[in-house]
């Protein structure tokens, strides 16, 4: 649709088309309205000038339909950019549940890219086409900003917070992967090329470099490499909460809080595990604080995640 206007990027996802008619929506509304505004300004100046100094302008009556009018339109039009502008961001918010999952470390001046099945990559961003891809993100350093223009997606990445960004190609081909937050020196260096694949090609890529280990085995790997597993276990004397099973489900704290054992709950408690520990339990577990690395923690999530589906014992 824009090809031969350089304006805008290509339309490479299923949110595109709908981001770019909102803008053009908003533009043509401002323009308009900018437009009739300056119009008006000028034509009543020269309309209703005074044309001679002892001049006194009739009193003018006020009109209730015009008030009313000029209240209803715009409160009318302004409805419409709230009601279409939050469809949009509850659809660009909520990945779909079939989603792949994907992991994207920001650092100064790189992105490192993690895929399920073991696979890494420095800034680029192999994808298949017509699939919904979830990117769980997080900053090593300072904020940076995953910049897909053709896809009309942007997303802070941030330091010891995970935020998440999810899309579906639509066509294949290559396109740029920027950061959109001023980082440092080499900001604008900061930049890869996503590659959206066939189905097929996806997985003969995939497959190409074997990689020995997927992500949860990863994380199983560096959970018995740091000894969690000599107190995260299933046996009568566990100084830890066996982890099979808790995921995504809510557990009573000591201070009597409850909290779900989400992302940002395992990594707080792997980082800072005195901060908020699980009724009943004492605390006990050393900090891993700068000993795992963002990939590592990432890693170990997919593993404990991954235990959800193994019944408690
Ligand atoms: Cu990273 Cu700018």
């Amino acid at each position: 649709m824009w090809t031969g206007i350089p304006l805008f990027p290509e339309q490479a996802s299923t949110f595109a088309r709908e981001v770019d008619l909102l803008y053009l929506f908003l533009v043509g509304v401002s323009g308009f309205f900018t437009v009739a505004i300056f119009t008006l300004v000028f034509y009543f100046a020269v309309r209703y000038r005074r044309r001679h100094a002892d001049e006194i302008p009739p009193a003018v009556a006020e009109s209730a339909t015009l008030e009313i009018a000029w209240s209803v339109i715009p409160l009318g039009i302004t409805m419409v950019m709230f009601g279409w502008g939050a469809k949009l961001y509850f659809e660009m918010r909520k990945p779909p549940s079939e989603a792949l999952q994907m992991w994207v470390v920001g650092k100064q001046w790189m992105w490192k890219i993690q895929h399920p099945e073991g696979k890494r990559e420095i800034n680029e961003l192999h994808v298949p086409v017509g699939r919904p891809v979830r990117l769980q993100m997080i900053s090593e350093d300072v904020i940076h900003s995953f910049y897909i223009p053709a896809f009309r997606i942007k997303q802070d990445v941030l330091p010891g917070r995970y935020s998440e960004l999810w899309f579906e190609a639509t066509r294949p081909g290559e396109y740029h992967l920027f950061c959109a937050e001023y980082c440092g020196t080499k900001h604008s260096g900061m930049i890869g090329k996503v590659v959206v694949m066939e189905a097929a090609a996806y997985e003969q890529w995939l497959m190409g470099t074997p990689t020995g280990e997927t992500m949860e085995q990863a994380g199983e790997r560096l959970f018995v490499q740091n000894n969690c597993n000599t107190c995260h276990h299933d046996r009568a004397d566990a100084r830890g909460p066996v982890l099979q099973g808790a995921f995504g489900k809510p557990v009573r704290l000591e201070s009597g809080q409850t909290v779900v054992v989400d992302e940002a709950y395992v990594r707080e408690s792997i980082l800072n595990p005195a901060g908020k520990v699980v009724a009943g339990y004492r605390p006990v577990m050393p900090t891993y604080q700068g000993q795992i690395s963002e990939e590592g923690v990432l890693q170990l999530l997919a593993y404990i995640r991954s235990l959800r589906e193994r019944p408690q014992k």
